[in-house]
């Protein structure tokens, strides 16, 4: 139990996350025309060592020039590890315009990680008299990234949401497999001879979702590399979305409908919820606690269930 209020995440819908690299400036357009909410240009891993400077290059003049609509716009820059991400967040902050949303910082591991990039972001919004704020999201993708979630979803006023990066998480925690989110063969339960499978992101997913939750952030899922897997990718959004995560990275364009599809409220799940807020008020005007809804109890901690859906369609509707 706790006296304080847990504080609400942003606003914003978050759906779907649109990666592309940096480097290949003809993805651009594309991106912006997508029907995703929000964009990851991206100056990391999808972008070669040689190319650092001109995919950089490219990322600055594409937020300059491009029409990017109502989108929520992010910049991924290199890891702390790198030789390159003091010259991101230098460039980006000084030469892109007021038009850049959001810094995503890669390889989080501890939230000295975040303060480090929040006092040089800092340093230069003041000197350049910039007067929007940088948000920040952080992929979580290492053993000490997940050790040290909660701490970090505290980090910076600056912070929005944490993404579940699944291949370098998989190759952190010396898991054997080269698959990125989705099932994994060898994780099964024996049961009378058959196999059940179950779900090895499930707790690192949970742990994210309970640390942003309690610090007012967006838990997002992040890539699932089988774009040729329609029906895995629909299974991981779906638990994604049960768990409590509101959207979903999409790596290829055909990811970007699915995920709008799974992290949008369905049309039953809010008639339900309004049915349950409805039942909910006429127990009220009874003087009751609780009552039955289709054979089942519904009480007070069921209003604040069918809330979570009822506002997440409202939020996406009105935005
Ligand atoms: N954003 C917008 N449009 C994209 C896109 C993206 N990320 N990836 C591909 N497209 C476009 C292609 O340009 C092509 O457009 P066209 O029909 O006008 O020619 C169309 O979608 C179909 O693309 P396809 O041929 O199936 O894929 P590809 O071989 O061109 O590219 C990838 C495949 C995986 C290399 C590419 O999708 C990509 O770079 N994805 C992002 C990778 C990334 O950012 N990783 C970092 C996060 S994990
Ligand atoms: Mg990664």
């Amino acid at each position: 139990m706790s006296f304080r209020i847990q504080p609400a995440a942003p606003a914003r819908p978050n759906r779907c996350q649109l990666f592309g690299p940096a480097s290949n400036t003809k993805l651009f357009a594309k991106m912006a025309a997508s029907a995703a909410d929000v964009i990851n240009i991206d100056l990391e891993d999808s972008v070669a060592p040689t190319d650092k400077d001109m995919a950089r290059a490219n990322a600055i003049e594409a937020i300059n020039a491009v029409d990017w609509g109502n989108k929520y716009l992010s910049v991924r820059i290199n890891g702390l590890d790198t030789p390159y991400w003091y010259r991101d967040v230098v460039d980006l902050l000084e030469q892109a315009g007021d038009r850049l949303d959001q810094i995503m910082i890669p390889k989080v591991g501890c939230a000295e990680d975040v303060y480090a990039v929040d006092a040089l972001v800092t340093a230069i919004e003041r000197a350049k008299g910039r007067t929007k704020p940088i948000s920040f999201e952080v992929i979580i993708e290492s053993a000490a990234g997940i050790a040290h979630v909660e701490a970090i979803a505290a980090s910076s006023p600056r912070m929005q949401a944490i993404s579940l990066g699944a291949a370098d998480f998989a190759a952190s925690m010396g898991m054997q497999t080269t698959g990125i989110g989705g099932t994994q063969e060898d994780y099964y339960m024996l049961r009378d001879g058959a196999k059940y499978w179950s779900d090895p992101w499930h707790w690192a997913q949970t742990a994210i979702v309970a640390a942003c939750r309690t610090h007012g952030l967006l838990p997002v899922d992040g890539p699932f590399g089988d774009f040729s897997d329609d029906e895995g990718y629909i299974a991981q959004s779906k638990r994604s979305a049960t768990l409590g995560m509101v959207g979903k990275w999409a790596i290829h364009p055909k990811q970007i409908a699915l995920a709008n599809e799974v992290f949008t409220p369905s049309e039953a799940k809010v008639t339900e919820a309004r049915e349950i807020l409805a039942a909910m008020e006429e127990a009220k005007a009874r003087g009751e606690g609780a009552t039955v809804y289709k054979g089942r109890l519904v009480d007070i901690a069921s209003i604040k269930q069918a809330e979570v859906i009822v506002r997440q369609s409202e939020m996406i509707a009105g935005s």
